[in-house]
């Protein structure tokens, strides 16, 4: 991997002022931020060769959809996905697992069982939620003491059979909780049920094929690996992608319509009805060739190392509590502050030029099982510094004591 002010100078938005401060970013988990190299890729394929695509012959369109299939190509590369399995663009991690969830509908009968874990960004909770209540099926959510899945209860829900469905992320977004996958798709296929893995927090720590992973369905977006926004991905075994059914009906996801029926086209146009973001998914795979150019393993490890630094700098500040103490943890870590509120703390340190997420993380349950309704997050990725943890730890600290003398001349 290249030296940091060599890689640093590859991400144009990161080397501006904020408030007269230079900008700290370490919002990593919400939205990476995109090299120069796919801002423009992007722009070449608006200034060149835009055209819809399979939707022409004419040469734009040729070209266009030349480069979404080899985007396709690339993605299904760097997944390490086998032949067996294929790749369907989506506009993001939400949207690949509702077409999952919805998709396997017709698969589930009342009484049958979908496991999640307390720590499911709600994309993916909320689709279970509601595949449940429609199919009559019983949602198990998997408690995570301290940040960890715990495995004792997980497989006596599988030893009791009816498990249909195992929905789990790959790293948590609140506490960086690295999910053991492989621990838990093994089980979960030998009992029966389709095993899926959120990896939109996942992919840029786990460098391992995802077919090592043992997913059925392996969802993620663009805009937490370099891409940009509203592209997404639904990697599936084929038979697993079979199942489903097309959750959008329309344009190019047909093979023969007639005025009262139609036949689907086969993978994987049956799932992506619509013009698909075909720049997106173009400007994805020249983000997900920047990180292999990088050596993925190397910026996983950059990234680990980041965080583990910012970890041990915040627990030592008296009244901060780091949510959770998962064994591996990856990407973000969450804390709360004693007498400070997580959007006052951002707000304050955001002046510093700090970005931090503050909030619900869209992860409520999860706040909820470490009885809390709100936190800071901080997460790093491999263009950050140590001193840039370094100044994001004083600027949280200096927020505390603020608070900590207004509220006593109150
Ligand atoms: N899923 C994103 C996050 O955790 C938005 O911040």
């Amino acid at each position: 991997m290249p030296d940091i002010e060599t890689i640093r100078k590859d991400f144009p938005i990161l080397s501006q002022q904020v408030y007269d401060r230079p900008l700290i970013y370490l919002d990593n988990a919400a939205t990476t931020q995109m090299p120069e190299t796919v801002l423009r890729r992007l722009e070449e394929h608006y200034r060149k060769d835009n055209a819809n695509v399979h939707r022409g012959i004419h040469i734009l369109s040729e070209r266009s959809t030349e480069s979404y299939e080899k985007a396709r190509d690339t993605v299904h590369g760097f997944l390490g996905g086998g032949a067996g399995s294929e790749v369907i663009f989506t506009s993001g991690t939400t949207d690949s697992i509702n077409l999952a969830a919805f998709g396997l509908a017709h698969t589930l009968s009342p009484g049958d069982r979908v496991i999640v874990s307390v720590l499911e960004h709600h994309a993916n909770l909320l689709p279970w939620q509601r595949l449940c209540a429609v199919s009559g099926a019983e949602l198990l959510v998997l408690p995570c003491p301290d940040g960890e899945p715990d495995l004792t209860q997980y497989e006596q829900w599988l030893s009791e059979g009816r498990v249909r469905i195992v929905a789990l992320t790959q790293v948590s977004n609140l506490t960086g909780t690295v999910f053991p996958l492989r621990k838990m798709s093994r089980p979960a296929r030998e009992a029966g049920a389709l095993f899926l893995a959120d990896g939109a927090q996942g992919l840029r720590h786990e460098t391992a094929p995802v077919e090592e992973l043992g997913c059925d369905f392996y969802c993620f977006s663009g805009h937490k690996v370099l891409g940009p926004t509203g592209i997404g991905v639904l990697w599936g075994k084929k038979e697993a992608l079979e199942l489903l059914e097309p959750l959008r009906l329309g344009g190019g996801m047909v093979d023969v319509v007639q005025e009262q029926s139609y036949t689907a086209a086969g993978l994987p146009a049956r799932l992506e009805a619509g013009t698909p973001n075909y720049s997106g998914a173009i400007a994805l795979a020249a983000a997900l060739e920047y990180l292999t150019s990088l050596n993925r393993k190397q910026v996983s490890d950059r990234e680990d190392e980041l965080l583990r630094y910012a970890e041990k700098q915040l627990s030592g500040i008296p009244g901060l509590h780091i949510l959770g103490k998962p064994q591996e943890r990856a990407g973000a870590l969450s804390f709360t502050l004693d007498d400070v509120h997580p959007f006052d703390a951002a707000s304050v340190v955001d002046k510093f030029g700090i970005a931090l997420r503050s909030g619900t993380h869209c992860a409520q349950p999860a706040l909820a099982s470490f009885g809390v309704s709100a936190a800071l997050r901080l997460s790093p990725a491999f263009y950050n510094t140590f001193e840039e943890i370094d100044e994001a730890v004083k600027a949280i600290v200096r927020t505390k004591e603020m608070f900590q003398k207004w509220t006593k001349k109150s």
